[in-house]
C-alpha cells in the first residue's frame, strides 16, 4: 500500500510502531521495520549510551529505516541526544513534546526527518511552522500521555489544517487493520500504533504488564496524573484511581514521579526481571483499544495482519460504494 507516508519514510506499509518509552526496544523495533513497517525506539527512559546500543542492535538485524522518540529531554541536552540518534543511523526523530527549530535544523542538516506528536490542531500548526516533516495526530484514546480530543474528530481537523503541507499519521485506539483503514478514510496517510504492539513477544515489559493488557476490557483504562504528574492513560487500578478522586494529594510537577516511584508504583523501563510489581499500584500505560487485544502475536505477523485486514476493509468499502451506485 503506497501513501505519502510510505514514500517519505521509504517503507512498504503505512504502519508505524509508536516510540513507547520502556517498551519499544531493539527487538520490537527491528521486527517491525524488517516486516516493512516503521519501528520507532522509545528512548525517553534511555541514557545516551543505551540509545547508541539499541540503535546498533536494530542495525544488526535490518538495514531498513527506523526512528527514535524522545519524550522528556529538553534544552541543550535535547540537541546532544538528537545528535546521538543522527550518528546512530535513525532516519526520523519523533518529538514527544514540543519541538525546537534548532532540533529540526540539526536533523535536516543530516537528512533526518522530524515528526511531532499532536493532541490538538494548534500543536500541528506549530509543528509545521517549526519545520516538521510529518505530524502524528494522537487522540485521547491513546495509551500513555494523552489529551482530551478523540481520534475520530482530531485526525480530519488536523488533516484539514496541515495535510496540504505534511502527511498526517493517526494514533490512539487503533488496534487492527480496520482502524488503519479508518485512519486512511479520515485523510491520514498511515497509523501510529502503541498498545497493540505491547502484546507481542518482542516488546519489553515488566512482569504482569502483558497479562494485565490481555485481561483488560475496553473501559479498563482511565486518565490519571498518578505516575508522571501529567495526564496519562493507564490500566485502571487503586493507585491511579486514588489520584483521580483526590487531586489534592498530587505533588506539584515534576515531583509526582518521585512519589509514584517511592510508592513502588512506577517501573517503566524495567523488564521481565524487575521484582516487586504490584498490579494494584503499577502504572501500566494502555489505550482504549486494549479490550480488543487478547493474544500475544509476533510483531512481524501483526504487521502482516494489519495490512491484510486494512486491504479487506478497503475492499469491503469499495463494494459498498459500488452497491450504492448500482
Ligand atoms: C507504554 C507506553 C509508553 C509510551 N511512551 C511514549 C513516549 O515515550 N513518547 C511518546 O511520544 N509517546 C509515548 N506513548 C504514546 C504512543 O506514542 C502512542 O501515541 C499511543 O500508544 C497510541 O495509542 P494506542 O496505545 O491506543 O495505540 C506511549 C504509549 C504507551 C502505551
Amino acid at each position: 500500500m503506497r501513501t505519502r507516508l510510505t514514500d517519505l519514510l521509504e517503507i512498504e506499509h503505512p504502519l508505524m510502531l509508536a516510540g513507547m518509552g520502556g517498551v519499544a526496544y531493539a527487538p520490537l523495533v527491528s521486527a517491525v521495520s524488517a516486516a516493512g513497517g516503521f519501528g520507532c525506539l522509545g528512548a525517553s527512559t534511555m541514557s545516551a549510551d543505551q540509545l547508541e546500543a539499541e540503535m546498533a542492535a536494530v542495525r544488526a538485524v535490518t538495514d531498513r529505516p527506523f526512528g527514535v522518540d524522545l519524550l522528556a529531554v529538553m534544552g541543550d541536552e535535547l540537541l546532544a541526544r538528537v545528535q546521538v540518534l543522527i550518528d546512530g543511523g535513525a532516519s526520523l526523530f519523533v518529538a514527544g513534546l514540543g519541538v525546537s527549530v534548532d532540533a529540526v535544523e540539526l536533523c535536516h542538516r543530516h537528512g533526518v526527518l522530524v515528526a511531532n506528536m499532536c493532541g490538538r490542531v494548534i500543536h500541528a500548526e506549530r509543528a509545521v511552522a517549526s519545520g516538521c516533516d510529518l505530524v502524528v495526530a494522537q487522540g485521547t484514546e491513546a495509551g500513555g500521555h494523552t489529551g482530551l480530543v478523540a481520534t475520530m474528530p482530531l485526525v480530519p481537523q488536523i488533516v484539514d489544517t496541515v495535510g496540504d503541507r505534511v502527511p498526517v499519521v493517526a494514533a490512539g485506539g487503533i488496534f487492527d487493520g480496520r482502524g488503519l483503514a479508518a485512519a486512511l478514510a479520515l485523510g491520514a496517510e498511515g497509523a501510529w500504533v502503541g498498545t497493540r504492539f505491547i502484546a507481542t513477544p518482542e516488546a519489553r515489559a515488566v512482569p504482569g504488564y502483558k497479562d494485565a493488557l490481555l485481561g483488560a476490557k475496553e473501559d479498563g483504562t482511565l486518565i490519571s496524573r498518578a505516575y508522571s504528574g501529567k495526564p496519562m492513560r493507564v490500566l485502571r487500578n487503586e493507585f491511579a484511581e486514588h489520584f483521580v478522586a483526590h487531586p489534592e494529594d498530587l505533588a506539584p510537577f515534576p515531583n509526582q514521579l518521585r512519589v509514584s516511584m517511592g510508592a513502588n508504583a512506577w517501573h517503566l523501563g524495567g523488564d521481565e526481571s524487575t521484582a516487586g510489581i504490584d498490579p494494584a499500584k503499577e502504572g501500566f500505560p494502555a489505550g482504549q483499544g486494549v479490550g480488543g487485544v487478547d493474544e500475544l502475536v509476533p510483531a512481524a505477523e501483526l504487521v502482516a495482519r494489519f495490512m491484510r485486514e486494512a486491504e479487506e476493509t478497503i475492499a469491503r468499502m469499495a463494494r459498498l460504494a459500488e452497491h450504492t451506485n448500482a
